[in-house]
């Protein structure tokens, strides 16, 4: 709950700039110094599969042990504890999500893409990652915090073994304070068991760490946690900007100190500051301090212009700056009319918005910063305005890419309750969001059938509105109400949200409550598939025409003309922008894994309806012909052409033959009934008579070879920039081939990755990603005491030591010797099980057993006389010494001089055993078919400066090769890359 908070004795004294004129740089940080970084920690994690009923394959070593996770503060088991043996473990890097590395399987939830994952799937259902960090010594003293963007679900964190807490929603975002228990000079380790065995929503929801993770530093005397809340009033060229801070004294003494505020324009230079002095702050207290500053001809930020302030919120103490915190924020206003609809900046804007989910292609949820760039362009580029994140709160950092493009945001939650579970939901998504000028509406749920159509729902929206006006006076709230109009929520809430026109009649509602303003939450649904232009049900296809199908209750077309007259709607939003996964219902069913509601395919491929919405939606001509012009068999048949034009008229010609000159109908498609014939189909589009704009389409000849274009051909050597490539197959005379189906194969060398292929086909059961199978085998140890290590017997394979001590620790349990304590020359014996040795590389991870070591692999050497040494050691066996069935490895160790790690304490808990095994089964090369002509690959830097070169080969076509070059440049400003340890300063805040 927010805390309101009077400053005792603190005198503010105001420093104003002249309004609208630069300050000098100097004015901004009189220190030059902070204490502030944040790391992005996205770099080096250690995943494996835990299970969601087997507690022994959880890596829990004693359930129902006297120590547990929660037991004693700092003494977590298994693969919570510090000490934990993750060597077996896969290396990823975060934004990571495990589900769509699954199989699809007919028995997972059709509404989350059918993967084998959930309840029925306890086996990979629940994951655990954990990352090293070293912290310096010198950052003792500091608040130290780590802040997950997302984690998909239900997640518990340690650090250190400490348990920090658990969040169950898969999309809040979450930060634990972690100063006290961290080793200050050493080696730390967060643990994250995230358990998505259950779902949250009606579609594909990803599993694991698919957001950035953070680490903050701060001074103990510091700015909050999203701490700040920037406002501005517009009147008359000039703004008011209300800038509030919520400093938080987590020092152990009184602070006294002040607090600067400071507005840089887009370019950096500062504009306005006020300075807040003699202010105080108890130990352990937290005030909320505001300023206000003047600007004279504020830039407006609109989808036009999205002009970019920032609020620079230093806070001095001792002479000193101990934190500095920035605020993007725009300055714009809103109004929502319930005649006239909605205004920015004074003017009626139609909202022209698109529904999205968090999933694309090749990467699922774990969406790379720039991929959701790209995809909010495409969407910019078919001229639409707003953004509605159905049905959840989406990573902030998409929010920081709605503010920079232009996008307006409808910002939705995710939970619907009035308890502190939902409540905390909305909360913590207002408090993270409210500094965004994108974010123009809050929406407080989506359709709640439960609920939407009576007195509950009505006392409901009514308590959750009212909590949110407490956080955010600016903005206004809607649910999107798919039916009982005029009752229920639709009564309580302050903007009216229609989901779907024909669930009632929007007139009619507005003349019964004329004072309501409203908007289309939710319409224009359309389904289809791309460049598929009949139906065909083995697949789960359908044509992906809009023109009056009868399925689909509102296509683009009617919506759009139902909208476009009535100004007191506020516009609408699209189900959807693009294809999903999961949903294929209610119009498809397996094998469709996907939903086909999109403007775009699941890749971004635009559908033939993105015209639709782009002549529409947007200014410049547009002359767009489908279907597509390749149907060998059907010459002599009726094929009915369409065309997408903001022309005033178009005329069609077939191989130069004239179908007619047609004028455009606002709002609508035209069409003209062609007798087939392959050859060239040629539009051409004219205004006031004159001819603007010619298209055409031509019956290619057969695939022969393959072209890949990158989205850019230059990304940062950052390790996290990347180029989206569409793939396609052209003919002969390099002509697109639009029902190409080839299976492409690539490889790439260079400092870049793939991270994930696609090809927008609903219903293909094609690997998004190709990943080595990593498995850490059980190994069965014994061992016996012996005398000397020479010539020893006990190593060969068939030797018999069923007599030997047996049950050596617990597997995947922590480092260090085993139970038994090797006070003698010891023969370890490890017996374990390999199905298949194809592909496959195995590895021996060695702990402390003996001052020296010889290690055999089935009777046979492979290190001699082994140093101990603390750090362990890795021995990768020969393939060919590796057996399809039982493998032997036994191990000859001297004592240990004083004792292995892990000895004493502990009381045995969790200590190791002797060794760990982790066996990789190469995944295989990287391919995917064609759909209708194209397919996507995405590569991603590795972080190393260089040149990329991706070659996509397929039988019987010319491959192509493309070059892709990493830069060495400054990594954009609010990336900084933390591995271990690597430590990069850093102010960047939000
Ligand atoms: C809507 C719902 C969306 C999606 C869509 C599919 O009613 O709000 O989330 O399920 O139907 O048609």
């Amino acid at each position: 709950m927010r805390k309101s908070f009077t400053v005792a004795a603190a005198i503010v004294a105001l420093a104003l700039a002249p309004a609208g004129t630069a300050l000098s740089q100097s004015a901004l940080s009189p220190g030059g110094s902070t204490n502030r970084e944040r790391l992005l920690m996205d770099m080096g994690w250690r995943f494996a599969f835990g299970h969601a009923t087997d507690p022994a394959r959880d890596f829990d070593p004693s359930p129902g042990g006297n120590n547990n996770y929660f037991a004693k503060a700092g003494n977590s088991v298994g693969a919570a504890a510090l000490d934990f043996d993750d060597r077996t473990w896969r290396t990823v890097n975060l934004p990571h999500d495990w589900a769509v590395e699954l199989a699809f399987d007919s028995k997972g939830a059709a509404s989350h893409g059918s993967k084998a994952l959930g309840r029925s799937f306890p086996e990979n259902s629940v994951g655990w990652y954990r990352k090293s960090f070293t912290i310096p010594n010198f950052d003792l003293g500091k608040k130290i915090s780590i802040e997950f963007d997302g984690v998909f679900r239900d997640s518990t964190v340690w650090v250190n073994g400490f348990y920090l807490g658990e969040e169950s929603s898969g999309y809040a975002s979450f930060s634990y304070d972690i100063t006290d228990y961290l080793n200050y000079g050493g080696n730390n380790v967060i643990a994250v068991r995230v358990d998505a065995s259950l779902e949250e929503g009606w579609f594909y929801e990803g599993a694991g760490i698919y957001r950035h993770v953070w680490l903050t530093k701060t001074a103990p005397l510091h700015v909050g946690h999203w701490g700040t809340f920037v406002t501005t009033d517009v009147k008359n060229n000039s703004a008011e900007v209300t800038a509030r801070a919520t400093i938080v004294n987590e020092g152990t003494n009184e602070a006294a100190f002040s607090i600067g505020q400071t507005i840089l324009n887009a370019e950096g230079r500062p504009f306005a500051r006020q300075l807040a002095r003699e202010l105080s702050l108890k130990a352990g207290a937290k005030g909320d301090f505001t300023n206000m500053l003047p600007l004279s001809n504020p830039k407006l930020w609109s989808p036009e212009t999205p002009y970019l302030y920032k609020l620079v919120t230093t806070v001095s103490s001792g002479g000193e700056v101990v934190d500095q915190y920035e605020t993007p924020f725009g300055i714009r206003t809103i109004r929502f009319d319930a005649n006239e609809g909605f205004f920015l900046n004074g003017q009626r804007v139609e909202l022209k918005g698109l529904c999205v989910h968090q999933d694309h292609a090749g990467v699922g949820v774990a969406m790379p910063d720039e991929l959701n760039v790209w995809r909010l362009g495409l969407l910019k580029k078919m001229g639409a305005n707003a953004i509605r994140t159905t049905h959840s709160q989406p990573a902030p950092e998409f929010l920081d890419d709605c503010d920079r493009l232009g996008l307006m945001v409808m910002d939705e939650t995710r939970r619907v309750g009035i308890n502190a579970a939902q409540l905390a939901g909305l909360e913590s998504m207002m408090r993270r969001d409210r500094n965004h000028p994108s974010v123009v509406i809050w929406s407080l749920g989506n359709e709640e059938f439960g609920i939407e159509g009576n007195a509950r729902g009505a006392r409901i929206m009514q308590t959750m509105q009212t909590y949110g006006q407490s956080l955010d006076a600016t903005r206004r709230f809607t649910v999107a109400i798919s039916g009982g109009w005029g009752q229920g929520s639709s009564l309580s809430i302050d903007v009216m949200g229609f989901n779907y026109y024909n669930h009632g009649d929007t007139d009619r509602y507005h003349a019964q409550f004329p004072q309501q303003a409203s908007v289309g939450t939710e319409d224009g649904s359309t389904f289809g598939t791309r460049g598929v232009y009949f139906a065909d049900n083995a697949h789960q296809h359908a044509p992906a025409y809009d023109a009056s199908r009868p399925a689909a209750p509102t296509p683009a077309e009617r919506t759009w003309t139902h909208y476009a007259p009535r100004p007191y709607v506020s516009g609408y939003f699209v189900w959807a922008g693009f294809d999903y996964r999961g949903e294929p219902g209610p119009n498809f069913t397996w094998p469709a894994i996907g939903a086909q509601f999109g403007v775009h395919d699941l890749c971004g491929f635009p559908k033939d309806l993105f015209y639709y919405y782009q002549c529409w939606w947007q200014d410049q001509p547009v002359l767009h012909l489908f279907p597509h012009w390749n149907w060998p068999g059907k010459e002599g048949e009726e094929i009915n052409v369409f065309c997408d034009s903001n022309c005033e008229e178009v005329e069609l010609f077939l191989n130069g033959q004239s179908q007619g000159r047609k004028t455009v109908k606002t709002n609508s498609v035209l069409s003209w009934p062609v007798k087939y014939a392959p050859g060239t189909l040629l539009a051409r589009g004219y205004k006031k008579g004159a001819e603007i704009l010619t298209n055409q389409i031509v019956t290619t000849g057969e695939p022969a070879a393959v072209q890949m274009t990158p989205h850019k051909t230059s990304i940062q050597a950052d390790g996290t920039d990347l180029a989206i490539i569409a793939v396609q197959a052209n003919d002969g005379q390099g002509r697109a081939v639009p029902t190409a189906t080839s299976e492409i194969a690539f490889a790439i060398t260079g400092p870049g990755k793939i991270i994930g292929v696609g090809n927008g086909d609903p219903s293909s059961h094609e690997a998004d990603q190709y990943v080595a199978r990593v498995a850490a085998p059980a190994v069965n140890w014994r061992m016996v005491a012996v005398n000397g290590v020479e010539n020893r017997p006990e190593v060969a394979f068939d030797f018999d030591d069923s007599a030997w001590q047996a049950g050596l620790g617990a597997a995947g349990g922590r480092r260090g010797a085993p139970a038994a304590a090797p006070a003698a020359t010891n023969v370890y014996r490890g017996l374990f099980e390999l199905a298949d040795t194809k592909d496959t590389t195995v590895s021996l991870m060695l702990r402390d057993l003996g001052e020296q070591q010889w290690i055999y692999l089935n009777g046979q050497p492979v290190a001699q006389n082994v140093a101990r040494d603390s750090a362990g050691h890795q021995f990768d066996f020969a393939p060919g010494a590796l057996r399809t069935g039982k493998n032997v490895i036994a191990i000859v160790a001297t004592p240990l001089a004083g004792g292995g790690r892990g000895r004493g304490g502990q009381a045995g808990q969790g200590r190791g055993t002797p060794a760990v095994v982790r066996a990789v089964t190469a995944a295989g090369g990287w391919k995917r078919s064609l759909f209708n002509g194209l397919a996507e690959v995405i590569v991603q830097s590795t972080g190393q400066p260089g040149e990329i070169t991706l070659t996509a080969t397929s039988a019987s076509l010319a491959p192509a090769v493309l070059k892709i070059q990493a830069q060495d440049g400054s990594p954009p400003a609010t990336r900084i890359y933390f591995d271990n340890d690597t430590h990069v300063n850093t102010t960047p805040t939000r």
